[in-house]
């Protein structure tokens, strides 16, 4: 089991000092997934470069499998030790045999998969019955949820909000964004059942990390002063190990209030943990 009482925030703002809002909405989001049962054996479906199954995960025996299509990030996930074994596949054709797995996670992925219903029917034969999908995705109200949006809604200017949801749609590669209910339909039809929803980031958290995202460079509205002096390519002057240290510091203490927010009960956040039984 993971330890949802790990400092998340300090370990992914220390990882991702180069994106600090990133490191936010991670940090929260590892801090709820990390209350769920993840029964052995294991898959990570869409594995990137593995360290968040290694901060997740740290100490557990490695994760039988992984596995993403991103040539760069297989190379990379076997030195985060998170991994038995990573290859490279794709979602909607995994190179396993029927019910493999005791669970199959999937973080931060399926909103980036244009053509869900194959990956889905993937998940469920690589399933033994009664093994668990646990997959964190942005939820239903992640759009409404956003500042750019919220602060345009205010002032009545409608066009302006959905232009900013649909910039930021973009900007992040999300193809959808479905409901609970939706989630248990389609998880229905791959021969699953929804065990259970649970948002996380609530809206005043989604307000910070997307004035964050503005404040840090992260999107093309931003100032680029951070990400100028985060740059790879200026590494070699050596100031970097003090920003790193100041986002750390700074935001750890900054953040903390934010990071510990869960979403009110019966409310909504613009992340949601979906979960999937085989039946
Ligand atoms: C935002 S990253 C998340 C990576 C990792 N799970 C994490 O949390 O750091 C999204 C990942 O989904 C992978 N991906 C995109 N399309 C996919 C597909 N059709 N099947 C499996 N993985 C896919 C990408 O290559 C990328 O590594």
């Amino acid at each position: 089991m993971p330890n949802p009482d790990r400092d998340y925030l300090t370990l992914l703002l220390d990882r991702y000092w180069f994106a600090p809002p990133v490191a936010l909405w991670r940090a929260v989001e590892l801090r709820t997934v990390a209350e769920e049962d993840f029964p052995r054996p294991m898959l990570d479906l869409g594995c990137g470069d593995g360290l968040i199954a290694q901060v997740l995960f740290a100490d557990e025996t490695p994760i039988e499998a992984g596995f993403d299509p991103w040539l760069a990030q297989v190379r990379q996930a076997p030195a985060s030790g998170a991994y038995a074994r990573v290859q490279q596949a794709l979602g909607d054709a995994m190179p396993y045999p029927d019910a493999t797995f005791g669970c199959v996670f999937s973080n931060s992925v399926l909103e980036h998969i244009p053509d869900l219903a194959p990956v889905l029917a993937e998940v469920a034969r690589v399933l033994r019955p009664g093994g668990r999908f646990i997959a964190t995705v942005p939820s239903d109200a992640f759009r409404r949820l956003l500042a750019g949006y919220r602060e345009r809604v205010e002032v009545a200017d409608f066009d302006g909000a959905e232009a900013y949801a649909r910039a930021v749609d973009a900007r992040l590669e999300h193809h959808r964004y479905p409901s609970p209910a939706e989630w248990g339909e389609m998880l229905a039809e791959a021969g699953m059942r929804l065990a259970r929803a649970r948002y996380y980031i609530p809206a005043e958290v989604e307000v910070l990390w997307d004035r964050a995202n503005a404040t840090y460079g992260i999107h093309e509205h931003g100032q680029p002063l951070y990400r100028w002096l985060a740059s790879p390519r200026l590494r070699k002057f050596g100031y970097q190990p003090f920003i790193r240290r100041w986002v750390v510091n700074q935001l750890g203490a900054h953040w903390r209030r934010a990071y510990e927010l869960d979403v009110p009960p019966g409310g909504v956040g613009g992340g949601l943990v979906v979960v999937g039984e085989k039946l």
